[in-house]
């Protein structure tokens, strides 16, 4: 199939593959010394990276050299989420890895998508849509320096993120990991994020963390937007489409790319030689690693887990996640005795596990752990600290879009006489937060310390002379000057937020009416990972405020509701009218009231 590559894209795709081999060759001499001396035990340990909990024995890492750990949504310390927990638990796997032979260090991997959202009291930004809707890319380089601080603050230096999809279906519960359904926008924003938490170039600095772009490639084009479902489309659109935020990726250094779970025209990317080695590597010249996703590898062959350890890693995946523990099928031992047998048949060649290792223990040099894994205490005392939640809440300001603003309602009087607030979403940080905080699915109340609901942001700016009413089913108004109404989406990540209607909910419709009908104002504020269908909800509502999943930091919220600051967000994807998806959007891309 000819791919029909223009002029200009041909340029930069030849200036990725310059600039990515510069970037990472620096270190190739040490790396060939070390992987000269290594056995295929070593080697084979470095492509490994094991889930937390599935270590009971933490010397497995010593005893099978894992070059990885990770920590999926749910397996936190056991001692709990405080940030001494985490930095006591990473540095006691590390303390294992450095005992091995070779004293080749850890790289422990976790899912800071929206801030080091694992770890209580850690920052957590709005996640990817509501940044997307500020088109700021200078704050969200920041942002993601924040997080790349905050992370390395408990001794980690590699964070799952940025998620660089581009979701075409809001159906799919994944949709708020991207920051537009626009392939421009997110390319955008791929290379923002990534120098965020890398900075220009991978360095022995520690707060450089290696930012991992995913889910290669198509993740966000699946079918009705089912989760790891299947991408129909030929080549030369999964290249319009999914590539580009690839490329700028590639092209600002990113150091590890992550495979995704779905298929491409029925085959499963983790199998997709072309796509991971021909065109990854090959034709955009990508000298970091390629991660598998959560046992992704295990759907290639449902029935032969060796034949799917074979074509994964012949296909091009570099390390391997693996969160099944002793006991448990497909699980780490098995994987390294498999992949094992393989090399002894030829069925991998020793070249393929060389061209791995090389590219895990290049990162691994770049990054400066060889020389030291200490954690600097300044960057753990930095975590959720002041200044760094200046910068989410400066997120959350530019993330809101205004909607509607019927008679100019907004910006609300800080002088308010009585303010009544209607919504338990308006007290909930977990709901304010949405999936990947704290636990892989989030979770709804007061999930995390340190941040702000809507509500106590709202007691924190009125005068002490305002009347604030909180009311979560709307029973009590009385003699309300407005009111402010808080409805959205419980909090869920990946399939579980798969959707085949996207109406926002009739108790929400309800309870924004019972507002309507105290004959006060209503300001709607909509806490959602993507946009609801919202049928009587924006005729009823004064105001409608699409609010996103903003994070720790509610008083973003008031200082635009409250007029401190403008609201300036823009819509980063069509807001549907209807079920209808030819329908003429309710708003379009790009989309925002300014007051
Ligand atoms: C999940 C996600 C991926 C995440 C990984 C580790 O299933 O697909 O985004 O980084 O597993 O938690």
């Amino acid at each position: 199939m000819k791919n029909t590559i223009t002029i200009a894209a041909g340029i930069l795709l030849a200036a990725t593959m310059s600039h990515a081999a510069l970037l990472f060759s620096e270190h190739d001499k040490q790396v060939d010394t070390l992987l000269a001396q290594m056995t295929l035990d070593e080697k084979i340990g470095q492509m490994v990276q094991v889930d937390s909990s599935a270590l009971k024995d933490t010397t497995d890492v010593q005893k099978y050299f894992l070059g990885s750990v990770l920590s999926g949504g749910t397996s936190d310390p056991a001692d709990g989420n405080s940030v001494q927990s985490w930095l006591k638990f990473v540095t006691e796997f590390q303390e294992q890895a450095l005992s091995t032979r070779l004293k080749i260090p850890l790289l422990y991997g976790i899912d800071a998508v929206h801030g080091h959202n694992n770890v209580d009291g850690a920052t957590v930004f709005p996640h990817n849509i509501g940044l997307g809707a500020t088109r700021d890319l200078d704050l969200v380089r920041r942002a993601e320096r924040v997080t790349a601080e905050e992370v390395a603050g408990t001794g980690i230096r590699w964070a799952f993120a940025p998620c660089i999809t581009v979701p075409q279906d809001a159906h799919w519960g994944r949709t708020y990991e991207g920051f537009s359904d626009d392939t421009e926008l997110v390319s955008q924003f791929a290379v923002a994020a990534t120098i965020g938490l890398q900075r220009k170039k991978i360095s022995t600095e520690p707060t450089f963390v290696l930012a991992c772009a995913k889910h290669f490639i198509g993740d966000g084009g699946t079918t009705d937007g089912i989760d790891q479902g299947n991408t129909v489309c030929n080549e030369a659109t999964l290249r319009e489409k999914y590539l580009p935020p690839y490329i700028a990726a590639i092209k600002a250094g990113v150091g590890s790319i992550m495979v995704s779970y779905n298929s491409w025209n029925g085959e499963k990317m983790h199998g997709q030689k072309h796509l991971l080695t021909d065109v990854l590597k090959g034709e955009l010249g990508f000298q970091g690693f390629l991660v598998s996703d959560w046992a992704a590898i295990d759907q290639i062959n449902t029935n032969d887990y060796k034949n799917s350890v074979e074509r994964s890693i012949n296909a091009g995946l570099d390390m391997i996640m693996i969160p099944n523990g002793a006991g448990k099928t497909n699980n780490y031992i098995e994987f390294i005795g498999d992949l094992k047998s393989l090399v002894a048949e030829g069925k991998v060649s020793q070249a393929r596990i060389d061209d791995a290792v090389t590219r895990i223990l290049r990162i691994k040099f770049a990054l400066g752990i060889f020389e030291s894994t200490a954690t600097d205490s300044k960057l753990t005392a930095s975590i959720g600290s002041p200044e760094h939640r200046a910068v989410a809440r400066e997120c959350v300001r530019k993330s809101l879009v205004l909607l509607k603003n019927q008679k100019n309602i907004l910006p609300l009087s800080k002088k308010i006489r009585t303010l009544a607030v209607v919504g338990a979403g308006a007290d909930d940080l977990g709901m304010q937060c949405g999936g990947w905080t704290i636990d892989w699915q989030g979770g709804r109340g007061n999930v995390t310390h340190g941040g702000t609901t809507l509500l106590a942001a709202i007691k924190q700016t009125v005068s002490p002379e305002t009347k604030i009413i909180f009311s979560p089913d709307a029973g009590d108004l009385k003699n309300a000057d407005a009111v402010i109404a808080v409805v959205g989406e419980h909090p869920y990540a990946e399939m579980k937020g798969d959707r085949v209607e996207l109406n926002l909910s009739a108790e929400d419709c309800a309870l924004i009416a019972k507002a309507k009908a105290s004959g006060a104002p209503v300001v709607t504020i909509l806490f959602s990972g993507r946009p609801l269908l919202l049928n009587s909800a924006l005729a009823d509502s004064t105001s409608f405020v699409a609010a996103w999943l903003p994070g720790t930091e509610g008083l973003g919220l008031t200082d635009v509701l409250f007029g401190d600051h403008k609201f300036t967000g823009k819509l980063p994807r069509n807001w549907p009218a209807s079920a209808d998806k030819s329908a003429t959007p309710q708003f379009q891309f790009g989309y925002g009231l300014k007051h």
